[in-house]
């Protein structure tokens, strides 16, 4: 595993005003007990409500901040105490924070860190050329950072935390703010990555376009602790999400069949459409049997709503449907 996690918890003290003048300690548990295991070139989304203690999870895994308890390694490393042995290990995408030189031209960042991190000047060139192709860098990249979009400066950082060919991402909402182009080339870029193959990615985002196109994974968490762990099929399994078939006839039925496998769920007002949510059938099943019972005239076939089942998930107390 290239990122073990056992029991992972941070507490944070805040000092809450109570009353005029009086001030209490109150204790927060940011990450509550986290268990976590990542294989080499698995591309995780650790996804979950504001303040559910992924920003601070990835802190811990990076060795930003110290855990309260539990076990933490990153590529066989504690990340505190190895925190500059880990640095050369990892790269690392803090939307809210830059590893660029704000005053100098983008290119020349890249050039600093070849030195910091030492890296072999033709591996650095190759690397660099990728994604100046993927993300489109040579528009801009003679420009000093504090000038740059947002879009752009997110291209930018991206590219700083591979330079070094890191064996682990750490991505906390790299396309929060971007536009829609700007968050499929992020996107595209970041699948181009996974599919690579080498490079393991852990993605924290609000996005849901991000998790549909990229993750296979979800570490979902709320409050601190993990509430799913598996693909996003199996969340839909679990929160009865299901696949949609929608059938317009020529002309309507007597009746509308009941389907094995399908559930009816609503016929509109002329009897033209009938929409049935596959409870086990395939698609074509229920296309074939209702093509037995009248005469077709268009169908498709909707997919369940990734929106709709993290909504339910997040508005559950405790995770628990
Ligand atoms: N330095 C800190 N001091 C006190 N409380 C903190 C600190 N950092 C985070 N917290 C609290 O810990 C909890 C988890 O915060 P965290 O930033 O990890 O959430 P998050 O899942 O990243 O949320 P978001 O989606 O809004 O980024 C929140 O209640 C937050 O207020
Ligand atoms: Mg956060």
């Amino acid at each position: 595993m290239i990122i073990s996690v056992r029991g992972l918890r941070k507490d944070f003290t805040v000092r809450a005003k109570a009353g005029r003048f009086r001030r209490e300690r109150r204790v927060v548990s940011a990450v509550d007990g986290v268990d976590l295991e990542v294989e080499r070139g698995e591309l995780l989304g650790y996804i979950g409500p504001n303040g559910a203690g992924k920003s601070t999870t990835l802190k811990m895994l990076t060795g930003v901040l110290v855990p309260s308890a539990g076990r933490v390694r990153v590529c066989g490393l504690e990340p505190v105490a190895r925190r500059t042995r880990l640095a050369r290990r990892i790269g690392v995408v803090f939307g809210q924070r830059s590893q660029l030189w704000w005053d100098l031209p983008l290119a020349d960042s890249f050039e600093l860190l070849r030195h910091v991190y030492r890296v072999p000047a033709a591996a650095h060139a190759g690397r660099l050329a990728r994604c100046r192709d993927l993300l489109g860098l040579d528009e801009f990249a003679g420009r000093p950072v504090r000038q740059l979009s947002l879009g752009q400066r997110m291209r930018g950082e991206l590219t700083a935390a591979l330079l070094h060919g890191p064996e682990v991402l750490f991505l906390d909402e790299p396309t929060i703010g971007l536009d829609l182009v700007s968050k499929q080339a992020a996107r595209s870029f970041l699948a181009e990555l996974h599919r690579a193959g080498d490079t393991t990615i852990v993605l924290t985002t609000h996005d849901l376009a991000d998790i549909e196109r990229l993750c296979e994974r979800l570490v979902v968490i709320d409050h601190g602790r993990v509430v799913h762990d598996g693909s996003i099929e199996a969340l839909h399994a679990r929160y009865g999400s299901r696949r949609r078939v929608v059938v317009d006839l020529e002309a309507p039925l007597a009746g509308p069949p009941e389907l094995p496998g399908a559930r009816l769920e609503s016929v509109a007002a002329d009897g033209l459409r009938l929409t049935y949510a596959l409870t086990g059938a395939t698609a074509g099943e229920v296309v074939a049997r209702l093509a037995g019972a009248g005469e077709l005239r268009d169908l498709s076939v909707v997919e369940p709503d990734i929106e709709d089942v993290v909504g339910r998930l997040y508005a559950a107390p405790t995770g628990v449907p």
